[in-house]
């Protein structure tokens, strides 16, 4: 099934910051007019991406499959963690023999964000860097290059406007991503995504549902809204909005069957949305909701704003209501200072909570963060130990966990087909992988009901009942 390309263009705003550099040869390349793009990252970056390839095929560009293909090489980046980040510049060395042939390289995202023209310096055959929250630039900067410009940098943190989706070419042809809110305005010490991703800007509902009501038109039945802190979502409408409501207003949008949202920050994880969730069985019974160490005083240096016990208060209103709400979480270990008896404290918590999933992950110090500077670094060594633990033990759970729901029944969206006959994938509600069996000649796209009649930690096996 091919789905046709939302365009909705919008308007452009600001000045394209570049200084005349000689012209890269760019009209003169045989793959002019063709971009390769690879993405790396978080899903607002896979979603950035779509809004990326929408901007460059409105403009009559042709996306490839491969660098050796394309005359502008894009390299969408993360830089949450130090080895993301090192990956970037080991790309970049594998693309510099392509500039020479005539190519133009560009660095979008988290990377281009903060490193800025620095990228320059250290990669003189890149063209163009340029952060998400200047993406909305993207077309002015594209024409830039186009006109001969070496050194093209889309470097600001736009505060006054929010990037809509303007231009979006998506990848999944039933579910569609949907940023309601950019930026953090938390301060994780850890964390660099308020220096990468600028400061929170949350975009207008009518807006919002607007595009809702199109996506439904075209077909989308999942629509997943996006935000580093989703839940935080403050209306800029005198409608004033609430996310609970939001929720509920997508659901109601004739067309739509499932609402997702990720991530959510606990602290702002308020009793309506476990209401609305109860409530309205389109919203989807799973909640990301990261908690990064089970110690007060660890999440204390972390400037996570809450304690132990306020977040088990949340996961309690969770638990607490009649629908099954699958949880989820992400978790640091070996943050500086972080001892045994704190990290025994996050292996309870997974006792005790019994997530449905984990991301879990070594810290990593990052530029421009205040933990940076903290003491009392973890060896290495000690990190990877308690990271395997911590993985170790989480497996156990989701295997009891998932073992118990043999027999059980789930609607799931297929999105995958196996290359083996009747074999079959896609997610359920509470967003557990299912692969099944069904003698069905074409299910892509559709809701189908699986009888689960296996399982593994990390999905469910089953066969289709009709
Ligand atoms: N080191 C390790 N993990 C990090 N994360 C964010 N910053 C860091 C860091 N400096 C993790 C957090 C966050 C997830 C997206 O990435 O767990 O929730
Ligand atoms: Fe980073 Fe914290 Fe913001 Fe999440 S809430 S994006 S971890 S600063």
């Amino acid at each position: 099934m091919s789905k046709p390309f939302d365009f909705d263009i919008g308007r452009l705003t600001g000045e394209a910051n570049y200084s005349g550099r000689p012209p890269a040869d760019f009209a003169q390349t045989p793959e002019r007019g063709t971009f390769f793009l690879e993405t790396f990252g978080c899903q607002m970056n896979d979603h950035d991406s779509e809004k990326v390839a929408g901007v460059l095929l409105a403009r009559g560009y042709r996306q490839v499959e491969t660098p050796e293909a394309a005359g502008l090489i894009l390299y969408n980046t993360c830089s949450i963690r130090e080895k993301a980040a090192q990956k970037v510049f080991s790309r970049l060395g594998e693309y510099r023999a392509k500039q020479s042939q005539g190519k133009i390289i560009g660095v979008l995202g988290c990377v281009a964000q903060q490193e800025g023209e620095d990228i320059f310096e250290r990669a003189p055959w890149v063209s163009l860097v340029c952060g998400s929250a200047s993406y909305r630039k993207l077309p002015e900067l594209i024409a830039q290059l186009e006109s001969g410009n070496h050194r093209v940098t889309g470097l600001d943190t736009d505060t006054e406007e929010t990037f809509e989706t303007e231009i979006t070419r998506r990848d999944n042809p039933f579910r569609a991503y949907l940023t309601i809110i950019e930026g953090c305005d938390k301060a994780c010490s850890y964390c660099v995504v308020p220096y990468t991703r600028g400061p929170e800007r949350s975009r207008a509902s009518d807006s919002i549902l607007r595009e809702v009501r199109q996506l439904a038109e075209l077909g989308y039945s999942e629509i997943q809204l996006l935000g580093q802190t989703v839940n935080s979502y403050k209306d800029p409408t005198p409608r004033k909005m609430r996310f609970a409501e939001l929720l509920l207003a997508v659901a109601g949008v004739p067309g739509v069957r499932r609402v997702r949202f990720t991530t959510s920050h606990p602290s702002d994880f308020t009793k309506d949305i476990v209401e609305a969730i109860e409530a309205q069985p389109k919203i989807c019974e799973h909640v990301h909701l990261p908690v990064q160490s089970g110690s007060t005083r660890v999440l204390r240096a972390m400037q996570r704003t809450y304690t132990l016990e306020e977040y088990l208060e949340k996961i309690a209103m969770i638990r607490g209501v009649s629908r099954p709400i699958a949880i989820s979480t992400d978790i640091i270990v070996g943050f500086p200072g972080e001892k045994e008896a704190d990290f025994e404290e996050t292996l309870c918590l997974l006792d005790e909570v019994k997530y449905e999933s984990l991301f879990s992950f070594k810290y990593s110090p990052r530029p421009n963060t205040p933990s940076l500077k903290m003491d009392d670094a973890i060896p290495e060594e000690e990190k990877s130990r308690r990271l395997a633990i911590l993985q170790d033990r989480q497996r156990e759970i989701q295997k009891a966990r998932n073992a118990r729901l043999v027999g059980d029944t789930f609607e799931v969206l297929v999105s995958g087909k196996s290359r083996r006959e009747n074999q079959w994938s896609g997610y359920t509600s509470s967003n557990r992988l299912a692969n099944f069996t069904s003698q069905e000649q074409e299910l892509l796209g559709t809701y189908v009901q699986v009888r689960v009649t296996g399982a593994t930690p990390n999905s469910l096996v089953g066969e289709h009942v009709v």
